[in-house]
């Protein structure tokens, strides 16, 4: 039987703040990972080492890695695209590095500037030194309901580029749906193909809200087997690469959810007020 332990992966500092319009400052980024290394978190992705002309919310990389007060037992990850990205988050001390594919062709194009082939071999020599490093290694399959580019997202692609990853040595999956256009009937079809080839406890949800339909998707995925959910305290996020993508779903509401739903997170609600509160003052909304 499943448990009811549901591990979520903080996902703020990240895709929170990578889609900010404001440069948000490094400073008030470091203050959001300590306020979110209070809450109770396993892992907190902090940042991405990516090209600052590609993604300048976050050309701070080194920086908020340098400056952040570690907790032992926190993971405190970093999006690595490629070897120069793999060597600088170690460099910088990321405990964990993951690397990001997509199920649609247009948006790795639009994402990472190459095919989804061509990505799986940039990957392959960070899959190797991560396992030499003794790094774990987590993969993320996006667009895998719906690109903003190409539409929906056979279910098979999703398959082929989660099996790969899983080849290469990825401890973890996460599923995205990027721009939050995923409804229930779609990413249960979508988790039923993946889950024809590898197991439950492998993947991760990672659902943006734009639809208002996270936590129906949550819940599909939670009957599924899943128990890993990316979430972004304070709600923020998105993908500058994925027109119209908004914040993950917020680490707050998938808390409350999960506990009327008998699942429990170990985290602290109070002080994941007070780190939403935080995120949402440096989020363009506020
Ligand atoms: P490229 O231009 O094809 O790369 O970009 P290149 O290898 O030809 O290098 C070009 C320049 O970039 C060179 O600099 C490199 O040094 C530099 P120049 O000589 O022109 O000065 N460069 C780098 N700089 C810093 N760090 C690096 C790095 N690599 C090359 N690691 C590249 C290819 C992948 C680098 C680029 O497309 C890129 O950085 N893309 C970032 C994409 C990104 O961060 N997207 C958001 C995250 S994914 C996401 O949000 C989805 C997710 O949340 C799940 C979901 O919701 O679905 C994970
Ligand atoms: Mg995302």
């Amino acid at each position: 039987k499943p448990s009811n332990h549901v591990t979520i992966v903080e996902m703020a500092p990240r895709d929170g703040l990578q889609n900010e319009k404001r440069q948000v400052d490094t400073e008030h980024k470091i203050e959001l990972v300590n306020l979110l290394s209070d809450c109770g978190f396993e892992r907190i992705e902090v940042t991405s080492f990516v090209s600052p002309k590609w993604v300048p919310q976050l050309g701070d990389a080194a920086s908020v890695m340098a400056g952040i007060e570690r907790r032992s037992g926190i993971r405190y990850a970093a999006l690595a695209p490629n070897m120069q990205g793999f060597e600088a988050a170690l460099a910088a001390g990321a405990d964990e590095v993951a690397i990001f594919a997509s199920a649609s062709e247009t948006f790795s194009m639009r994402n990472i500037n190459c095919s989804i082939a061509e990505s799986i071999e940039r990957f392959r020599p960070v899959a190797a030194a991560s396992r030499d490093r003794g790094v774990p290694l987590r993969g993320y399959v996006s667009c895998v309901v719906e690109c903003p580019y190409e539409g929906a997202i056979p279910p098979q692609n999703v398959v082929s580029v989660a099996w790969q990853l899983r080849a290469l040595g990825c401890y973890e999956i996460s599923l995205g749906d990027t721009i939050g256009k995923g409804t229930p009937g779609a990413v249960d079809r979508m988790l039923a193909a993946v889950l024809g080839e590898l197991p439950a406890r492998v993947l991760a949800g990672h659902f943006h809200d734009t639809s208002g339909r996270a936590l129906e998707n949550i819940a599909v995925a939670l009957e599924r087997g899943l128990r890993v959910f990316d979430a972004s305290t304070g709600g923020l996020g998105g993908c500058p690469f994925a027109p119209g993508a908004k914040g993950n779903v917020d680490t707050v509401a998938v808390c409350d959810y999960l506990e009327t739903q008998g699942y429990e997170t170990g985290l602290d609600k109070d002080k994941l007020a007070a780190a939403a509160a935080f995120a949402r003052s440096l989020g363009s909304a506020a």
